[in-house]
Order: structure tokens, then sequence, then C-alpha cells
């Protein structure tokens, strides 16, 4: 029996937030707090004891229905489980230093491990795609594929330029001296699933109208008589470019150019795309406004979850300090 010790980092999104789902711009980076599991391959179920519940995971490899397994985080398990349709089970124990559903992406970290750890072959996209799907049947929330690839493909400080149109990933070395801080709002996120289909359905609505909006201009924009659909569709055109333009002034270490680039993606989600709350927005104004802070936005999926901010040496002392990490790796033992 060989035993095996799969790691996945969680991630955290530097800016470009709502754009992966319809081809657009990413910049995440993979962080330093990270899922691992530690397990036996064989038998015929996967089993793994968590140190966060009393509860395993047990789930056979004959899975037919992720979303309906108890308890609740066994349920990316199952999703895993059901996509990677291993020939030999596992049977072992995970543990996570990644804070549960604070929007670190605990759960892509999850998927990402398990598949390794049942042996999973192939490409970090191929990976990251393989987990996007168990994560799809898993929640029922139609995601898109920053999370997993982020997890799967991180490069040890550097964040990840993502063409989700072309799914290449270019890492972008982040300067000496620049902090990420992510704080969390105290909100858990609500209706995350619901909230999140509903907005990738306007943006479908959208591009039924003017067509991929990766390719859509502003005046195409304009042209949308729906005035919802026209606020999602500038959000998403804007951020691309922002992302673009974030990741530039990165690679050229043009720090100040950073902080206006986030504010005008955080109000950007606030007011066109309508995901931050008002504890999202607080927290943001609130960090923004601490001295060597050089900007701070919601990231993820918003609707409640954490802030990142972008800082100088020591200026913020809460949340967690996180450093880009490499992606998930695994060491099979016998
Ligand atoms: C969640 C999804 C990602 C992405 C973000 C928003 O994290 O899993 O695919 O859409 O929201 O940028």
């Amino acid at each position: 029996m060989s035993t095996v010790r799969a790691r996945a980092p969680g991630r955290v999104n530097l800016i470009g937030d709502h754009t992966d789902y319809t081809g657009g711009l990413v910049l995440p980076m993979a962080i330093d707090l990270e899922t691992v599991v530690v397990a036996d391959r064989g038998g015929d179920r996967v089993v793994l004891a968590s140190v966060e519940d009393d509860h395993p995971a047990d789930v056979g490899l004959d899975v037919a229905d992720p979303a309906a397994v108890e308890p609740a985080w066994a349920r990316y398990v199952a999703g895993v489980v059901a996509v990677v349709q291993p020939s030999r089970g596992l049977r072992g124990h995970l543990s996570t230093t990644l804070p549960v559903g604070a929007g670190l992406s605990s759960s892509a970290a999850l998927e990402v491990s398990v598949a390794l750890a049942l042996g999973f072959e192939g490409s970090p996209l191929a990976l990251a795609r393989a987990c996007q799907r168990a994560e799809q049947l898993a929640s029922g929330v139609p995601c898109g594929i920053m999370d997993q690839l982020a997890s799967a493909a991180g490069v040890e400080g550097h964040a990840l330029l993502i063409d989700c149109s072309t799914s290449t990933v270019e890492p972008v070395p982040l300067p000496e001296g620049l902090e990420v801080v992510v704080v969390h709002s105290g909100v858990a996120r609500r209706l995350a699933g619901s909230a999140y289909a509903d907005r990738r359905a306007e943006c479908e609505a959208a591009e039924a109208e003017i067509g991929p909006l990766r390719s859509a201009t502003a005046a195409d924009v304009a042209g949308l008589a729906d005035p919802v659909l026209r606020r999602r569709a500038r959000h998403v055109i804007s951020e691309n470019e922002r992302v673009r333009a974030f990741a530039a002034a990165l690679a050229a270490g043009h720090l100040a150019d950073l902080g206006p680039l986030l504010e005008a993606s955080h109000a950007s989600l606030r007011e066109d795309f309508e995901v931050t709350t008002a504890e999202l927005d607080a927290l943001a104004g609130r960090l923004r406004a601490t001295p060597g802070v050089l900007g701070a936005r919601m990231t993820g999926a918003g609707f409640g979850g954490c802030v990142v901010a972008l800082t100088g040496p020591g200026a913020l002392h809460e949340g967690w300090q996180v450093r880009a990490a490499p992606g998930a790796s695994v060491v099979t033992e016998g």
C-alpha cells in the first residue's frame, strides 16, 4: 500500500473579480496557508478524518450525487471522486491552516489536495479544470476557474496573470517589501450561491446581445438596453483593463499606481456589479485610510468575506499577512 502526502494552497485575488467566467483577466496568487492530505491508497472508499469536524468524509468510489453527501465539507471530496473516478480509494486525514469559508478558497485547496492524493495526473490546468467541475457538482455554484487554477499553478513570490479565455498563466513577480494582508469583514458570505449564479446569468444575457464581454467595447456596452446588464458588462470590461494596468504597474515597480486601481475595482464591484456589503465597503475604506496602506478592495465573490490590502512593511497588524506560495504538490512513498 502506498502512502501519499498532498498539499494545496488557498488563494487571494489581488484584482480581477467576476471576470473569470466570461473569459476575462484575473490576478490571484497562491498563499502560504494550505490544506494537507496524508493517506494510504487502497480500498473502494475515500475516508478522510479532519481535525475541523468529528465526522469524517466517507465517500464510495461510485458516489452519484456529491451535493447530497454529509457532512457538508465532504461534498467537495465527493465532487473530486465523481470527477476523477479513481480506481483505488484512500484512508487518512486532512488538516488545514486556511480559515474555512472566509473567501481564501479553502474549498479549492481541499479539492486540489484530494485530487492529487487520489493520483490525478495531468497539467496544473487539467487539475484545475477537474476541481472546478468538482466544486460545481458539490456546491451547485457555477464558479469560474480562478481559485482552482491559482491553487494548482501558484509560483512562489509571484502573482499569476491568468487569461481565462486562453487559460494561460503568466507569473508576475511581487516587488520586495510589498505586503499582502487579508482582513475578514466579519460577515460570512450570504446567499453567495444564488447571487453568484444570478450575476453569471446576467453576464451571459449581456453576451447574448453584444457578444463576448472579453472583446466588447465601451460603445457595445452603451448599446445594451437594460440598465442592469449595462452596469454588469461595464464592470467586466473595466475590470479587465484594471487587471492589465495593475500587472503592468507591478512588473514596472510603479507601486503608487496600485492603490487607485484597487479602489476603482472596489467601486466597480460596489456600484456596477453590486456584490459588496456595507461591512466590506467600510472595512476597505478604513484600511485604505491607514498610514502605509497602498490600497484595499474586496476580494473573491463578495456578498461578505474578505478585503485584501497591499501595504508597505508592517503597516497592518490584523488579519492574515500572506505570501505568494508555490502551487499544489504531492509526494508518494512505497
Ligand atoms: C469565486 C469563484 C471564482 C471567481 C470569483 C469572483 O471565488 O469561485 O471562480 O468567479 O468568485 O472573481
